[in-house]
């Protein structure tokens, strides 16, 4: 079978390393793809806003289904434009993504349903006066958030008034973030643990990947500017079983019921990202993918076979399916550029990696007792052949053990034999993980 991927980030590779590991061993092609998805899949270089061009490189490659990995595309509606040419596709509707796409949209989505998330209210540029005397009158600490796509800069937890006033008029009179800043959702500060669960669904059925938790900032101690995510594990201990029931009943099982009532049944992966509070778990964004970097974690610990499990997503399968997971836990750490999340140089030679990112060769059956493998994200392979950096988030160095413990030894043995100018990483990833066991 022959499997495309688009995308060009460590969730990428990812999925393309969990469909390299499958039985039936699919000839992969990865959009635009990166340094790592190059050593098993063709990169292609295809512009993903051109649906034209996609859907005419599907069909002349004889492409039988399309992952979709990042929500750009996504809400941009790709996913509806394979489906009209009856190609499968693991990825919603543009309809369905607008939970990630438009924060206006899934507040108000999670209010009709009663799924819990925090108290907000919406506000637009032409409603400045409102939004700011709202502001006056709730305080802070206080949650601002672009209700558009932004590039993971869009949700700002104001601990101060003056800096939610200067964040509100940043995104609704000056414009910072774009289009995407010109309507806002400010709702309350929750206190809790965040954790993140990831569904699988074909708009029916569905089923999880094992509960993980993202570190965010790009300091150690959660300090410092938020990023993409500088490291992950799972499964995350916060969310017990008991939780885990609970957010099912309450949040996963409302949420796509809602969706499908609507008129908008969503299929592909669902992100739910949760915060465990005092009163029970409530929804703090959902997004219309996996994360990055929990996929880097969240994969290695899926036992069945890749393959399988996106076809059934695709046709709408699930139920015929049960997902299983390997006993343990996974660990991966970011390693970034200098200077990342802010301005970075590219063109670092990067060594200690072999195979351009495989630790273990496709065909190697992985240790159930541990096993480690690099994701890369912004790496590319240069014209003498060698690895260079090309964007911040460098690569993941991912890591499966018995525990959470030996997993991180793992995975820092291996980010110790990586090297390139100014690599920065945390050296704390996992640590609330290990301190609830
Ligand atoms: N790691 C956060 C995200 O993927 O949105």
């Amino acid at each position: 079978m022959r499997i495309m991927i688009i995308g060009s980030g460590g969730r990428e590779h990812a999925i393309a390393w969990s469909l390299k590991r499958s039985k039936a061993n699919p000839t992969l092609f990865v959009a635009p793809g990166n340094g790592g998805t190059d050593g098993i899949a063709t990169n292609v270089n295809l512009d993903a806003s051109n649906h034209v061009e996609v859907i005419d490189f599907v069909t002349r490659n004889d492409i039988s289904l399309v992952i979709i990995g990042p929500e750009q595309p996504l809400v941009d509606g790709l996913a509806d434009a394979l489906r009209e040419k009856q190609i499968l596709v693991v990825g919603p509707s543009a309809l369905a993504a607008q939970l990630e796409g438009s924060k206006a949209f899934s507040k108000a989505f999670m209010k009709r349903n009663g799924i819990p998330t925090a108290s907000f209210e919406t506000f637009t540029t032409s409603q400045w006066e409102a939004a700011n005397q709202f502001l006056q009158d709730e305080g802070a600490p206080i949650v601002i958030k672009a209700s558009g796509l932004a590039a993971g800069k869009g949700a700002v937890v104001c601990m101060t008034l003056p800096e939610a006033e200067a964040t509100l008029s940043g995104m609704l009179l000056q414009n910072s973030l774009g289009s995407a800043g010109s309507e806002v959702v400010i709702e309350s500060f929750m206190e809790g643990e965040e954790v993140s669960v990831f569904v699988l669904t074909d708009g029916t059925s569905y089923q999880t990947l094992a509960p993980a938790q993202d570190h965010k900032r790009i300091g150690e101690g959660d300090t410092g500017p938020n990023t993409g995510g500088m490291g992950a594990y799972a499964p995350a201990p916060v969310l017990t079983s008991a939780l885990y029931d609970d957010v099912c009943r309450t949040i996963i099982e409302p949420t796509l019921e809602g969706m499908k009532k609507e008129g908008y049944p969503f299929q592909g992966f669902l992100y739910v990202g949760l915060m465990i509070t005092k009163e029970g778990p409530k929804v703090v964004e959902y997004n219309c993918r996996l994360g990055d970097p929990e996929t880097q974690v969240v994969l290695p610990l899926m036992k069945t076979d890749a393959q399988d499990v996106f076809l059934a997503m695709a046709k709408g399968e699930l139920d015929q399916l049960k997902i299983e997971s390997r006993t343990g836990a996974a660990a991966c750490v970011v390693m970034a550029s200098q200077g990342y999340p802010g301005s970075y140089e590219k063109g670092k030679r990067i060594t200690g990696i072999k195979n351009f990112g495989l630790d273990v060769p496709p065909g190697e059956v992985l240790d159930s007792t541990g096993f480690v493998e690099v994701f890369h994200a912004g790496t590319q392979i240069g014209q003498d052949g060698g690895l260079t950096t090309s964007g911040g988030r460098v690569l993941a160095v991912s890591a499966f053990a018995e525990t959470l413990s030996q997993a991180l030894d793992l995975a820092y043995e291996r980010v110790e034999r990586i090297e390139f100018e100014g690599a920065q990483f945390r050296r704390d990833i996992g640590q609330k993980g290990l301190a609830r066991q």
